[in-house]
């Protein structure tokens, strides 16, 4: 069905597509997961004919100066991934943040509703990517990624621990993830607390996983945070593969090995993970 008004604007359509294929992989159980995007300012200006009346400011526990005046496209809290494409009004939104950066109203959407409850977090890491990436980072996602969240419950929770695990599974890895993943222990979701936790290991990561819960992945746009959170859950999946064989890992990919990757593909890997 052709697109038109505001579902027709680029970065809706992409949202709304990388909603769909996020459920279709299996991450969104029920209201599970939640995706944000931070909107160029002509995306702004194309969505702005169909704002409606905002509604009020809400402060969010959290502050970000770089983040002020900026407006997202968030999930809602309690909405299903999965009826993204069928009601997207009550499913998404759009909401600006105060020129002080600690509270939003929405502007568009989220009828009787609001957004995601990780919006904490969300905004957190979209202010340490944005210094990070001299503004390039955009996208922020949760996912409840399968494998991963298994993997926490066998092995350390250790940045240095998962991330070996992960580049060993799949040799793309090391070179779509350099820096490798942080590793963020179980804490309660959805405020202020686990924000904060999680932003500090997105200073230094482009993905960041909660133990017994998920994944957070970023990037500059939605193709590239997809693929990010896609290779890491699917190099989980293949580790668990391996370990459920009950067999002894006869060989893996060696340090020299990813070195070896590194240097090819001319990427800078984290020394503090290699032997
Ligand atoms: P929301 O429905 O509020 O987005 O919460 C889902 C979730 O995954 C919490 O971590
Ligand atoms: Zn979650």
């Amino acid at each position: 069905m052709e697109k038109t008004g505001i579902f027709a604007v680029e970065c809706v359509e992409g949202f709304m597509r990388m909603c769909n294929d996020g459920w279709l992989q299996g991450w969104h159980e029920r209201n599970g997961g939640n995706l944000t995007y931070r909107m160029k300012e002509e995306e702004v200006e194309a969505c702005r004919p169909y704002f409606t009346e905002p509604g009020p400011w809400v402060k969010m526990g959290v502050q970000a100066d770089n983040l002020a005046g900026e407006y997202f496209i968030t999930t809602g809290s309690g909405k299903f991934f999965r009826n993204v494409e069928i009601k997207p009004e009550e499913s998404l939104g759009i909401v600006e943040i105060n020129p002080e950066g600690d509270a939003w109203r929405i502007v568009w959407g989220l009828v009787n509703a609001k957004p995601t409850s990780e919006f904490p977090s969300h905004f957190m890491n979209h202010s340490v990517r944005k210094a990070a990436t001299n503004g390039a980072n955009r996208v922020i996602y949760h996912l409840h990624a399968t494998n991963v969240i298994a993997l926490t419950y066998v092995l350390p929770l250790t940045d240095r621990d998962f991330s070996r695990a992960l580049w060993q599974s799949a040799t793309e890895c090391p070179v779509v993830f350099p820096e490798g993943v942080g590793v963020c222990p179980w804490m309660v979701p959805g405020g202020a607390d686990i924000a904060m936790a999680t932003s500090e290991l997105m200073k230094t990561y482009q993905a960041a996983i909660w133990a017994q819960h998920g994944l957070f992945a970023s990037g500059p746009d939605f193709d590239i945070t997809f693929g990010l959170a896609h290779t890491i859950e699917k190099s989980a999946e293949i580790y668990w593969k391996v370990l459920a064989t009950g067999q002894p890992i006869r060989q893996t990919i060696t340090d020299d090995a990813l070195r070896a990757i590194a240097k090819d593909f001319g990427v800078q890997l984290n020394e503090a993970f290699l032997d």
